[in-house]
This record gives C-alpha cells, sequence and structure tokens, in this order.
C-alpha cells in the first residue's frame, strides 16, 4: 500500500544552496529553508525533496558524496536537519531527501578504505579491475577510471569523481566482478538500507533515488534490479509505511513495478518526441531541451499510455523543471509558460515544482559551470525573495561571494512582488494548487480521459473523473485563438478560466488560455 497523502501530494524541489542564505556567507543552509517554510506551506505544497545535503567535495554539486550520514557543514549540522524535519511536520509538509545510491565520492570514507591493497571492511564496497589501464567498454554501465592506483582501475557511475558501488552484475564476464547475490555485495546493499534508516529514524519521509536503475550492473531486462528495490520496498511498507520511495529511473512501467511509489516521467516531459535537429530545441546534446509545447502529440500520447499503464499502482512525477534541466520558461512566454503550469496541475501523477517555477525564474545563459553543473548551472541561481534588497533577499553576503550570481535583470520576477499580487505565474500557480487541492477529481490517482487531440495542434482538452465529479480542462499554449466544439457536452461551469469561454457548445480559446470546468 502506497502512503495515503500521495493521493494529494504536490511537491516542491528545494535546490539547498540556491534557496536562502540565513547566516549571511553567501550560499543557502537548512536554517534558511526553515525560516521560508511558510512561504512554501503557503504554496500549497504538501512536501519537499532536498537535492543532497551531505558531506561532499562538491565536485557534481553534492550528488558526489563523501559523508551519507552528515549534513555538509555550508548546509549547517544534523541538529539543523532534525529542526527541519520538526518545524515541516509542525506545518504538515513532508520532507524527502536525495539518495544517491549509485555512487559515492572518491573523497568517501569507504572508497579510501577500498583503494586500500591490504583487505578490509570496505575492499568489495567499489569495482576494482587489476588491470590498472583496463576502460571498460566505456558505455552505459560499464566505465572504468585507469591507473588509480594499486588496485587497479574501478567503474565509475557519472562523472570519474564518482565510483560505483558494487551491488554485484546480474551477469559476469570478468573475474573481478561478483554476483548479484554475493554476500560481499549484500554488505554494500545494508549498507545503504542502514543510511536510509538513520535518516528516517531522524525524521525524514522517503526518499528520491538518484539514477536507481544504476544498482545492478549488466542487469538486461532490470530483472535484478527491480528485486533489489522490492525487497527496499518492502522494508518501507513494514517499518515506514507512511513514507515515499520515488525513483529517478524515468521509466514508471518499470521503477513501479520494482516498489517505487513514483517515478519521474520520461526525460524531458516538455520535449518529448522532437527531433535532435529541431529549431526548438535548443540543448541536443544534452537530451534535456524543451519547446513552447504548441505541438502536445509526442509529449501527451506517451505520457496518457503510461498514465494508463500505471495508475492504481504508482504513480507518476511531472514536474516543471528539476536541477538538471532548462527552466521551464527558457522556452516560451510568460503566458506560454503558465498554460504548462496548468497541464502540471490539472494532470494526474505526483506534480513536482522546482524552486522558483512558481514565479517564472529564468534560465541563465552563459554562466560559468559551478560544480560540475555545466549547462544546468543556469537552472541554479538563487532564489529571488525580494527585488528591492541587495542580492534580491537571497543572502547578506557580498555580491562576488553568492554561490552563483542572482538575476538582476530589470524585469527579474521575485516573491516580494508575487505576494502583492504582482505575478502572473505565482497566481495561476497557487489557484492551480488551490483548486486540485479542492476537487476529488483531481486527485493525484484520479482518472483522466482525452478529449480532443487533433492535428498535431493545440488545443488540447481531457477530463477528471473520480466517479463523483468529472472536470473537463481546456488548454491552448499557441499563439492562434481557437476554437473546439465537444460534442455531447450539455453543460459546463467555469472554475478557474484564463482567456477560454463557453457559448452554445463552443469554447473559444484565447492566445495561451486554459480554462478548468466542471461537468
Ligand atoms: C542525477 C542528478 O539529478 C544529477 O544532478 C547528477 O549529476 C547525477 N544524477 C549523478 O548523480
Ligand atoms: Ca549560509
Amino acid at each position: 500500500m502506497a502512503p495515503k497523502w500521495l493521493k494529494k501530494a504536490t511537491f516542491y524541489q528545494v535546490y539547498p544552496q540556491s534557496f536562502y542564505d540565513s547566516n549571511g556567507d553567501g550560499i543557502g543552509d537548512i536554517k534558511g529553508v526553515i525560516a521560508k517554510l511558510d512561504y512554501i506551506k503557503n504554496l500549497g505544497i504538501s512536501a519537499i525533496w532536498f537535492n543532497p545535503w551531505y558531506e561532499s567535495p562538491f565536485r557534481d554539486a553534492g550528488y558526489d558524496i563523501a559523508d551519507f550520514y552528515q549534513v555538509a557543514k555550508r548546509y549547517g549540522s544534523n541538529a539543523d536537519a532534525k529542526k527541519l524535519f520538526a518545524e515541516a511536520h509542525k506545518r504538515g509538509i513532508k520532507i524527502v531527501l536525495d539518495l544517491v545510491i549509485g555512487h559515492t565520492s572518491i573523497d568517501c570514507k569507504w572508497f579510501k578504505e577500498s583503494e586500500k591493497v591490504e583487505r578490509n571492511a570496505y575492499s568489495d564496497y567499489y569495482v576494482w579491475s587489476p588491470l590498472a589501464y583496463y576502460r571498460g567498454s566505456g558505455k552505459g554501465d560499464d566505465y572504468f577510471i585507469s591507473g588509480w592506483g594499486p588496485r587497479g582501475a574501478f567503474l565509475a557511475n557519472y562523472y570519474a569523481v564518482q565510483p560505483a558501488l558494487n551491488f554485484g552484475y546480474a551477469k559476469i564476464e570478468h573475474p573481478w566482478e561478483l554476483r548479484y547475490d554475493d554476500p560481499r555485495c549484500r554488505a554494500t546493499k545494508e549498507e545503504m538500507i542502514n543510511v536510509m534508516r538513520f535518516w528516517m529514524d531522524m525524521g525524514a519521509d522517503g526518499f528520491r533515488v538518484d539514477m536507481a536503475s544504476s544498482v545492478i550492473k549488466r542487469d538486461e531486462g532490470k530483472k535484478k534490479t527491480i528485486a533489489f528495490w522490492r525487497e527496499v520496498r518492502k522494508i518501507f511498507d513494514r517499518d515506514y509505511p507512511e513514507n515515499v520511495l520515488i525513483s529517478e529511473w524515468f521509466d514508471p512501467a518499470t521503477s513501479i513495478k520494482a516498489g517505487f511509489h513514483i517515478d519521474f516521467c520520461y526525460n524531458n516531459f516538455w520535449r518529448a518526441g522532437y527531433r535532435p535537429e529541431d529549431p526548438r530545441i535548443k540543448w541536443p546534446q544534452m537530451a534535456m531541451a524543451e519547446t513552447d509545447f504548441t505541438d502536445p502529440v509526442p509529449a501527451i500520447t506517451p505520457a496518457f499510455e503510461l498514465i494508463q499503464k500505471t495508475q492504481k499502482k504508482g504513480y507518476i512525477g511531472f514536474y516543471s523543471g528539476n536541477h538538471d534541466a532548462a527552466r521551464l520558461r527558457y522556452y516560451g512566454s510568460e503566458a506560454n509558460t503558465i498554460v504548462k503550469l496548468a497541464m502540471l496541475f490539472t494532470l494526474p501523477g505526483t506534480p513536482f515544482l522546482y524552486y522558483g517555477d512558481e514565479i517564472g525564474m529564468r534560465y541563465r545563459e552563459n554562466l560559468t559551470p559551478k560544480e560540475g553543473g555545466e549547462r544546468r548551472t543556469g537552472s541554479r541561481t538563487p532564489m529571488q525573495w525580494d527585488n528591492h534588497l541587495a542580492n534580491a533577499g537571497f543572502s547578506t553576503a557580498k555580491k562576488e561571494a553568492l554561490y552563483l550570481p542572482v538575476d538582476d535583470a530589470k524585469n527579474a520576477p521575485c516573491v516580494a512582488d508575487a505576494l502583492k499580487g504582482k505575478n502572473a505565474t505565482y497566481n495561476a500557480v497557487t489557484q492551480l494548487i488551490a483548486l486540485r487541492k479542492q476537487h476529488v477529481a483531481l486527485d493525484n490517482d484520479a482518472k483522466v480521459e482525452l478529449v480532443y487531440l487533433k492535428h498535431r495542434k493545440m488545443p488540447i482538452a481531457y477530463t477528471r473523473s473520480n466517479g463523483k465529479e468529472t472536470l473537463l480542462i481546456l488548454l491552448n499554449s499557441s499563439k492562434d485563438k481557437v476554437a473546439v466544439t465537444l460534442r455531447k457536452l450539455k453543460s459546463a461551469k467555469a472554475l478557474l478560466t484564463c482567456g477560454v469561454s463557453l457559448a452554445d457548445g463552443k469554447f473559444t480559446l484565447a492566445p495561451c488560455s486554459y480554462g478548468i470546468f466542471s461537468l
């Protein structure tokens, strides 16, 4: 059984280094998030997902963990974490941490022990090839860093500084590989289960698991990986039944079978189906470009199929953006972005709102890459709290000391203006989240049915229903005025509309408009 609260949950992603700096050192921290919990609550959020906050040399912004049991100094202390759990829970907000299951930093104590020739408890935590020059195939999950030291070459999982944890191989091809059911690999798994228990016993409400499909190597069909996670899910069901297990797998049909409550929709929803040569795609090589979403077919068709396949078993996490993608606002006008958000908050599944997307924060071009962020850096800039304050109220540090530069464009949006009703994106987001909460037809597990999608053009229309009520959603993300007549429709009561009107059974949709009606 999945935790009940997921039925209504809306998530908010906090990138801790960029959210709010409480002590003026230029970098966001846990106390800063505590200070902003009321802001998050007022948005209507039920759970926060934190990017990794553990001790790290930050060569991949914290996805390279040196100590899984310790909050990084720059974010505060474990005591602050505990306080955050308590303060969040007081407000009815859950806290979900990032579990980087597949790898550590080369600075992790486990790795430092493992690289020693003398056998010790950590010797098999990583995969070592005695062939110092060995590189593996260099592809997929078979990529070795050669010439490392006395133990030869090690298997990496992402960047070269992120050695893969050894959960074994589904199929053995070399003498140094261990089978997935080898007791030596079991020890690595036990350690990670211990990590999970450590934080959940302290108060965390679950995990978003980084690269969840990467645990067992050479696992075609992912059978062993599925079994690996099913065992973890059993622990959740038994000992932490209210806690959530979310995967970064991008294959909900598989990951939900593996026991995850939520998996993210394919990477990346807003660009789905576009060819790399499409001029609307700006980051083809990163596979994370999005579009203005005026042709909904490539994203909608597979997403709706996925929803039908997985509904009642788990949830699909649709997201406005994240720390690995360009910001939603990058690909269209403010009005276009709002239509996408209207879709995000009316689809089934669990919506994830990336910090700052609620005010339409922009992707910052050409920033110097920070901590392995590469082009992703432009989506990771400080939250803009109040443009009338220095550093947009993010920090009292000197400008040069900031983690990343604040967007200081004249028209950059900020929370202070949004709270005065001066930000259309914020108005829409808060209204949409409130509406989602009020209507059972918008529950995360309520049905969806496509009622209009033609000509690879806007508009689109779908219904949501739970047996008790049915809502109709119409979206037009294009610059054209469009109209649609829905047969069989007798009457519809407008619940939340922006540029959509109904007369004699015909809906007229202004450029970039959306409407939610009760049938
Ligand atoms: C996915 C994370 O979202 C990304 O930021 C990170 O660089 C890689 N996994 C490696 O952990
Ligand atoms: Ca700080």
